[in-house]
């Protein structure tokens, strides 16, 4: 994966994750989402060994991370681009937003572009409901996105020159 901000998965490290949030109550989420935040995705071939310290099935964790959007299974691109899918930014016409999306890109929700820079999520509320349609790219949140927005964002995500506020 080109320029990549995640860490390739190995097992020393979901071992190291697990061995530092084993014995906290609950400690299924947060180690998924330490998983995550490392490597980008939960990989397939860290569920046994998730199960196995939390004394869980592997169908038990497999259906955690499946009923959480949040959780990936496959490597996401190099950069996430979620929008938002949520009430007050459907009224503000995320619709259209995510229809442009789709189309510009050339993918669906849960996808990646062929030249892995850019995977698509939908999300539902990220806390900026009266100026939507609003979405978030990495860390950084983006309001009022217009389509012509989206495609100066899509620009300088591709050229590595990050401007759109
Ligand atoms: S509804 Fe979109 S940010 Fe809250």
């Amino acid at each position: 994966m080109p320029n990549s901000p995640f860490l390739p998965w190995n097992p020393q490290q979901v071992q190291d994750e697990i061995d530092a949030l084993k014995h906290e109550p609950g400690a299924l989420l947060p180690i998924l989402h330490a998983i995550q935040d490392r490597c980008g995705h939960v990989p397939r071939e860290a569920v046994p060994i998730i199960a196995e310290a939390l004394q869980l099935t592997r169908a038990e964790v497999h259906g955690v991370i499946s009923f959480y959007h949040h959780f990936r299974t496959t490597p996401p691109g190099r950069h996430v681009v979620q929008i938002c899918r949520a009430e007050a930014c459907q009224a503000r016409g995320s619709r259209a937003l995510e229809n442009h999306a789709r189309e510009t890109l050339g993918i669906d929700y849960h996808q990646t572009t062929a030249d892995r820079e850019i995977t698509l999520e939908p999300v539902y509320c990220l806390g900026n409901c009266a100026c939507g349609p609003s979405l978030r790219v990495d860390d950084r949140i983006l309001a009022r996105v217009t389509p012509e927005k989206f495609n100066r964002l899509v620009d300088e995500l591709t050229t590595q020159v990050l401007e759109v506020s």
